[in-house]
């Protein structure tokens, strides 16, 4: 008997795609609710429609993104009148290339009615698009809006206040954010849009996740008798608990784990679900800090290190670190405290006033969140693992090999 016929190959997984987050079924379990109070805002279109703006707010991996996309599916097939059409919004976005991606999402895509990628004003770039769309009605989704509004100086409004002012247009808001709607400063945009409206979707509970997989199973994802009964029970728990009902990562968790029992040759347990669990935690603490500039990385380790420190001695010796590194970098006291209030809209820090003893005024001090203060010692070595790896200078330690400081190891030698 060859050997081959002899080795037992267990398969997990039957169909990836399936358990893919970026698989959207057709109808979205327990969102039933949400998804009949959008449509009824929509009702109208395209030619009755009067203009609204609509919130969509809840955590990340709650269906918001999906649920939408479902709805603009029914909104095209409906009627080839109107437009609907769904943006992300990138962070510190300015108002042209948010105007520019819209347009190019409607299809003006060549010939003169296409936005350059430069060279002409907002206002320009608007009076173009406007008279390229003509009347036509128009649903404009703005996927992750509040990364829009991060940059004070150079905000999306205007184009927000734009698209208010034109004619049979829905405005749609998705956010993390649920007071997304304070963001928007500008009253003028309130006062041409009465219809505001907004709709939360509340975190999805283990059982709601559970019944989320176990639609993907019984599509025939996995091959059940391999894989241990609870399993889909313990990725449901771990994405309430660690990551507030996080139907993406409940998804991501079984399909690493599933992956991790391949490897092994053996049957998915809870163990691959925990170790899964695990490494998908770290990457996403990683794929968070690749995407900060690199002052906000310096700032945040500076902080992780000691756990909090006074907000002017962060300050310090993030100058040395950048200095080190010889990044170029704005120095105003505006753009630190807007480095330091990103760091602090996402979770990882907070500042608070502390008296410095009798006589000596307030200090502002940074610590880390309570999330990230109990798992400072993973913070702190995923930092210096991305801030070494984009300096072309990580190289995964050695066994029993001391622990090296990003000070150290960007030292620019004399
Ligand atoms: N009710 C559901 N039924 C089936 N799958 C779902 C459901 N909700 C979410 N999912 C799955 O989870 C993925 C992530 O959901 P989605 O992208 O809509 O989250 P989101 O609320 O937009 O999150 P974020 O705030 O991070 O953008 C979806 O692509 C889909 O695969
Ligand atoms: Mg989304």
């Amino acid at each position: 008997m060859s050997e081959m016929s002899e080795k037992i190959v267990l398969k997990i997984i039957k169909n990836e795609g399936l358990l893919s987050h970026t698989m959207i079924p057709e109808k979205l379990l327990h969102r039933e609710a949400q998804i009949q109070a959008i449509k009824s805002r929509l009702e109208g279109f395209p030619e009755n429609m009067a203009n609204f703006l609509l919130t969509i707010t809840g955590d990340v991996g709650q269906g918001k993104t999906a649920a939408m996309n479902n709805i603009e599916k029914g909104l095209r097939k409906k009627s080839q009148k109107g437009l609907a059409i769904h943006v992300p919004v990138k962070e510190s976005e300015d108002p042209y290339t948010l105007l520019r991606d819209i347009s190019r999402a409607c299809g003006f895509t060549s010939g003169p009615e296409k936005l350059p990628d430069r060279g002409i004003s907002y206002s320009e770039g608007w009076l173009k698009f406007s008279t390229a769309l003509g009347d036509t009605p128009l649903v404009v989704v703005l996927d992750d809006f509040d990364l829009g509004m991060m940059n004070v100086e150079r905000s999306i409004e205007p184009l927000i206040r734009d698209l208010a002012s034109r004619p049979h247009t829905g405005i749609i808001c998705i956010s993390n954010n649920l007071a997304v709607i304070d963001l928007i400063k500008d009253d003028r945009i309130h006062s041409r849009i009465s219809n505001i409206h907004s709709i939360d979707f509340p975190n999805y509970t283990p059982a709601q996740l559970v019944d989320i997989l176990k639609e993907r199973v019984d599509m025939g994802a996995v091959y059940v008798s391999n894989i241990t009964p609870g399993a889909l029970e313990l990725c449901a728990a771990l994405a309430v608990t660690g990551r507030r009902g996080d139907a993406r990562y409940a998804l991501a968790i079984l399909l690493q784990a599933a992956k991790l029992a391949e490897q092994e040759n053996t049957r998915l347990t809870r163990n691959h679900i925990e170790r899964a669990s695990t490494e998908f935690e770290q990457q996403l603490l990683e794929n968070t800090i690749r995407k900060m500039p690199t002052v906000q990385k310096f700032m945040l380790y500076t902080v992780a290190t000691k756990g909090s420190c006074a907000l002017g001695e962060m300050y310090r010796e993030t100058e040395q670190l950048m200095d080190r590194v010889g990044e170029v970098w704005t120095r105003s006291p505006r753009r630190r405290s807007e480095h330091i209030s990103n760091l602090e809209a996402r979770g990882f820090v907070q500042v608070v006033s502390q008296g410095r003893g009798r006589g000596g005024g307030v200090g502002w001090t940074a610590s880390l969140t309570k999330t990230y203060d109990i798992n400072r010692s993973l913070l702190v070595s995923v930092i210096k693992k991305v801030i070494l790896k984009e300096s072309g200078k990580y190289e995964e330690p050695g066994i029993g090999e001391p622990p090296k400081s990003v000070e150290n190891l960007l030292r620019i030698p004399p």
